[in-house]
């Protein structure tokens, strides 16, 4: 496949300009007055009424298998209709590779709402997620933007084999895996990081789920798109191992959110996505702050960093975890510790790359 060089200075050129459409786009929902600006996922389900999916597995075993897609940057007015088949192909490819127990989607599915089409490209995008056969939860991310989010709450919920059920919280919820026996094995906590990253909004629902949950033991992950602040932090204080291109983007975070999420009992790690070309990870006060491998062809950065998921391993007996990022080649990668890239020459999959 031709590859696609991209660089997010000209791919967030192209989405401003596809956000001046969509200023002068009809919207569709009479709840919202003609060119009012919400914030990506700020509406309420006025369906569905719960914020937890208790996921039962299916199989007998040890461990858990999560695959995190992020950043698919699905985009079906592109001209070049052959990007998404081949995001779609990928994402195929790496649940057949890896048979997920669930999957992540940790945001940037879609490009926008250019013309009010933004339902649309999550309608076709919650389709394409019902036919992977593998259940799946969803992030908003910043670019899955809409004209009427308590809608677009309502299709994510209603998707085949969709957990997502972040309708009554403006994308916050929580999902519990559990055994047969109905014993909770790993929780995971979907924060809507919108438009501006972690900020008051994403930690008054949090401090809410802490002060119902304080006697939590279960191994918890926390799961968004964009980064915190402290993401930054493990780069420049040499914690993190990995391959870093791109500044992190914590957008208006800048490091408060990370005391609330310090007391999160039995928080293990934060996964995100948003920096395409950004994949390490690192400890910070006993957190792991891990980035996914961003998925979509249609995004920047596979002149760097090659589209792929990351597949998390996850043993509820002991909390322990371990993760790798994985291509459709079934090429599997996790750095070694103290391993730190920021140049393209050094990279293990160099002879791999388009550019
Ligand atoms: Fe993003």
């Amino acid at each position: 496949m031709k590859s696609i060089e991209i660089t997010r200075r000209n791919f967030l050129l192209g989405s401003l300009t596809l956000g001046s459409v969509l200023m002068f786009s009809k919207r569709s929902s009479s709840a919202v007055k003609k060119n009012e600006f919400i914030p990506v996922g700020m509406q309420v389900s006025q369906q569905f009424r719960e914020d937890v999916f208790r996921l039962k597995l299916k199989r007998k075993s040890d461990s858990i298998r999560l695959l995190q897609l992020t950043d698919l940057h699905f985009n079906p007015l592109r001209r070049e209709k052959k990007v998404d088949e081949d995001t779609k192909n990928l994402v195929r490819k790496l649940i057949e590779l890896t048979e997920p127990d669930l999957v992540a989607i940790t945001g940037d599915v879609w490009n926008e709402n250019p013309f009010g089409k933004g339902l649309s490209f999550l309608e076709s995008s919650v389709e394409f997620f019902g036919t992977l056969g593998v259940p799946w939860l969803y992030t908003w991310g910043n670019h899955d933007m809409l004209s009427d989010y308590s809608k677009g709450h309502d299709i994510l919920a209603r998707g085949n084999n969709s957990l997502y059920r972040g309708g009554l919280n403006r994308g916050n919820y929580e999902v519990v895996i559990e055994n047969e026996e109905g014993k909770d094995l790993w929780r995971l906590i979907c924060i809507n990081t919108s438009n501006y990253g972690f900020l008051e909004e994403q930690l008054s629902w949090l401090r809410g789920w802490i002060e119902k949950n304080k006697s939590n033991t279960t191994p918890t992950f926390m799961i968004f798109h964009i980064p915190i602040f402290q993401y930054h932090t493990i780069w420049e204080e040499k914690i993190a191992s990995g391959v870093k291109f791109e500044k992190v983007c914590y957008e208006k975070e800048e490091g408060s959110a990370f005391e609330t999420i310090n007391k999160v009992p039995g928080l293990k790690a934060c996964i995100c996505g948003h920096d395409h070309v950004n994949d390490y990870s690192g400890l910070y006060k006993g957190i792991d702050l891990i980035y996914g491998r961003a998925t979509g062809r249609g995004g920047y950065g596979s002149d760097l960093v090659p589209k792929g998921g990351k597949l998390y391993t996850l043993f509820p007996s002991t909390g322990e975890y371990d993760w790798a990022s994985i291509t459709d080649d079934n090429e599997r990668w996790h750095p070694p510790k103290n391993m730190r890239i920021e140049k393209k020459e050094e990279l293990p999959w160099l002879h791999k790359l388009s550019g």
